[in-house]
């Protein structure tokens, strides 16, 4: 047997036909659409997953049988059906055109093999198995669990930028502000986890999960932010000065930050910091506490027929202080669900300012400590209470507390 050719196909605005609109279809389509494919989708019925792509205006459809002159500007063909000889027809059109064609139905007959691929940021991987897919899954699983988990070199951040890898010292740094997720290190993105794994420098956070910090590779310089001296600001002052400082040094610089970078924060300021210094920034989001605590306590920020709205607010601040941007008053009108963070220390005067503006007493209150952590506490009340079953149980920061009546619209578990 002769040994496939591999070839990286950049078909930014080229014609590629694909017959078939089944499971096979969708499955492929969205990495033609990724690659910037013209898609031309040839089926008498597609799945609703495909007639959302056509109905976006991602790709044409053409809702008949296949006709050979639907090759006529293409550059690459996909069969996607498991009629051998409705496949066959299409692969004469191409054979005709010179047209590479792939079959998902018969390998022997296909004159392209598509690989199994995982791709990490720009680097895509991609697997042949010598005419076997599964021997190609299995050797794919195994290199993607390497890249996701190694802690050597293999994709420094210059090679994520496009260089080759050991690119001289000297190249450019950046930042990337990295949600780290509300506590259980299972919950970052697959992205921030990737660039975690990659990072120069980690300058964490205090409610950042510890475990995360405890799979970095070797060598990395961990920063810790919690532990930096001076007042709020002055500290804030002094971790943007760090971030532009390693990254103008050539670093690749990972902010972590509990939940999500924007969500109270201050990952707004950091992005300013960095970007006056003209240093690269990315932003990975973060999944906030602000909804997977409530969520981790079993209870839905929204739910039908019960809240529609919901709204996420500093309590850092005391409603009566002058320095309070926040309409409390506004906020005690509403039917929808109110989550309060950083909220303990101010807990009285927040719950007895909602109440004198009309939100009723008996609206049920729950409070979620150190939520999707294996220290989480939920304690359950009502606005009128709350306050002071907080206060008699010891919940400690960091705590999230939820207003609303989706408080007991699920069953506890
Ligand atoms: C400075 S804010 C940062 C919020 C974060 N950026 C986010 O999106 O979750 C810190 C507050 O978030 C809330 N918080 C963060 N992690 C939490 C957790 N695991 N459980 C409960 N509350 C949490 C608490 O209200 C805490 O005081």
């Amino acid at each position: 047997m002769t040994s496939p050719y591999p070839l990286g196909l950049r078909l930014a605005g080229r014609r590629v036909v694909v017959v078939g609109g089944g499971a096979v279809a969708t499955r492929r389509v969205p990495a033609l659409l990724d690659a910037g494919a013209d898609v031309l989708l040839v089926a008498p019925e597609i799945s609703p997953a495909l007639q959302a792509h056509a109905d976006a205006g991602r790709l044409r459809w053409i809702p008949r049988r296949f006709a050979p002159d639907d090759l006529d500007d293409a550059w690459l063909v996909h069969v996607a059906i498991d009629d051998p000889a409705a496949a066959a027809t299409v692969s004469a059109a191409a054979e005709q055109r010179r047209i590479f064609c792939v079959r998902a139905d018969d390998r022997e007959a296909a004159t392209a093999w598509t690989p199994a691929v995982t791709r990490h940021g720009p680097v895509t991987v991609a697997v042949l198995g010598g005419g076997d897919p599964r021997r190609a899954m299995t050797v794919r699983d195994a290199i993607r669990t390497l890249l996701r988990e190694r802690k050597g070199t293999l994709l420094t951040p210059a090679v994520e930028q496009g260089a080759p890898i050991n690119t001289p010292t000297g190249s450019p740094g950046r930042v990337a502000l990295v949600g780290a997720g509300p506590g259980d290190p299972e919950l970052i993105t697959v992205r921030g986890w990737r660039l975690l794994t990659e990072a120069d420098v980690v300058v964490a956070d205090r409610l950042v999960p510890g475990l995360l910090l405890d799979e970095l590779r070797t060598g990395v310089e961990l920063v810790d932010a919690s532990k930096i001296p001076y007042g709020p600001s002055r500290t804030q002052e002094e971790i943007n000065r760090i971030l532009v400082d390693r990254a103008q040094a050539g670093a690749f610089v990972v902010r972590l930050k509990g939940g999500d970078p924007y969500v109270f924060g201050r990952g707004g300021e950091e992005l300013l910091a960095c970007a006056a210094a003209g240093v690269p920034v990315t932003v990975v989001p973060g999944v906030t506490s602000s909804i997977a605590a409530p969520a981790a306590a079993g209870i839905p920020v929204t739910h039908r027929a019960v809240a529609h709205e919901f709204t996420v607010v500093s309590g850092h601040v005391a409603p009566d202080s002058a320095a309070s941007l926040v309409r409390w008053d506004a906020l005690a009108a509403l039917r929808g669900t109110l989550v309060i963070l950083m909220g303990l220390k101010n807990l009285p005067a927040i719950t007895a300012t909602l109440l004198r503006h009309g939100r009723p007493a008996d609206t049920p209150a729950a409070v979620v400590q150190e939520a999707t952590t294996g220290a989480q506490r939920i304690l359950r009340s009502t606005l009128a209470e709350v306050a002071e079953d907080v206060a008699a149980a010891g919940v400690r920061p960091p705590a999230v507390v939820v207003v609303g009546d989706v408080v007991g619209v699920l069953p506890s578990l």
